[in-house]
């Protein structure tokens, strides 16, 4: 097959680690700049050029869209899947998983448990509801947070008050959310493909910090997962409509929490971490991909 990887930048480990399991299964891989697509769209006709030129036959395409240009992003991956090229991850599920207020409404529709979460009002901070509902402490959390830059952890219902007004003063969108005390600082990342979890670690804080993001100086270890953890991982995904995901968890007292569905999950922390190739699994999905979409005749390669 003919793979090409949209991605930013050849550097980075989950890049090289997926151009080496293209490789390894006898493939052709090209790596391609998603800003660097042009696309046509003309008398009904599709077209996806780079730097003015067909970038030639494509069977399939792994997609690492960065949040910050996942509208670009999508409208790629959009052009390609109305070529009928296979994407690892679906135009639609990457535009809906990057909203993370509308993908908790969703998995908590459907049975997923989610911490306790609340949308306060724009006009006023409404103390009396907030009180009924939330225990302190309690998580503010920026719609657009990353890397764990725009989590707040409040201990008062006045710097609750008093932070939502400045964040929504400047105009952040922004939730409140439960604090799971018993997760102290830990959560875990799971990773499914294909409906089935390939690998599992447990991220855990630095000393006297309550998030665990590798990028606060959190660390990882490999961890062993519930049923239903395990369960409510694939259901996530699927509930998402992602081939491949990484769901994050907090570890209650009675059950874990699903607080992020992340589409495109970086995979340099958990391949080191589980020693699980990661990629490879990826590479299997987007063979399996490809063939069904052969066997219903609807593979096409002419970009
Ligand atoms: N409700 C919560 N209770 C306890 N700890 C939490 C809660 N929400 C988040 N945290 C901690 O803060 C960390 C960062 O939160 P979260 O993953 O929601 O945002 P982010 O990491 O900034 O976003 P992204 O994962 O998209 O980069 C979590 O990994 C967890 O350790
Ligand atoms: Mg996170």
């Amino acid at each position: 097959m003919k793979i090409v990887i949209l991605s930013r930048s050849t550097a980075l480990y989950s890049t090289q680690s997926l151009v080496r399991a293209c490789m390894r299964r006898g493939h052709e891989v090209e790596i391609i700049d998603h800003l660097s697509l042009d696309l046509l769209i003309k008398d009904g006709d599709m077209q996806i050029k780079s730097n003015g030129y067909p970038i030639g036959p494509v069977d399939a395409i792994i997609p690492r869209i960065g949040s910050s240009v996942t509208t670009l992003g999508t409208s790629i991956i959009r052009q390609f899947e109305l070529m009928n090229i296979f994407s690892a991850t679906g135009s639609d599920a990457l535009m809906r998983s990057r909203d993370k207020l509308s993908c908790l409404q969703m998995l908590a529709s459907k049975n997923i448990p989610i911490p306790d979460t609340m949308i306060m009002n724009y006009l006023s901070f409404n103390q009396g509801f907030f009180k009924s509902h939330m225990k302190l402490p309690v998580i503010i959390k920026l719609l657009d947070s990353t890397h764990g830059l725009g989590v707040i952890i409040s201990n008062s219902v006045k710097s609750t008050e008093s932070t939502i007004e400045t964040l929504y003063h400047l105009k952040q969108k922004a939730i409140l959310q439960q604090y799971i005390r018993e997760s102290s600082g830990s959560d875990l990342r799971i990773f499914v493909v294909d409906g089935k979890v390939v690998a599992a670690m447990q991220r855990i804080a630095a000393e006297g910090e309550f998030r665990s993001n590798l990028h606060r100086g959190g660390t990882s270890r490999m961890v062993r997962l519930t049923d239903q953890e395990m369960d409510d991982a694939v259901r996530s995904a699927e509930i998402l409509g992602l081939g491949i995901a990484g769901v994050d968890m907090l570890r209650g007292k009675d059950r874990s929490f699903v607080i992020e569905v992340n589409a495109s999950p970086g995979l340099e922390g958990i391949e080191g971490t589980t020693g699980v190739n990661i990629a490879s699994k990826i590479v299997e999905y987007v063979e399996k991909g490809y063939h069904n979409q052969k066997e219903k005749g609807y593979a096409n390669r002419s970009v």
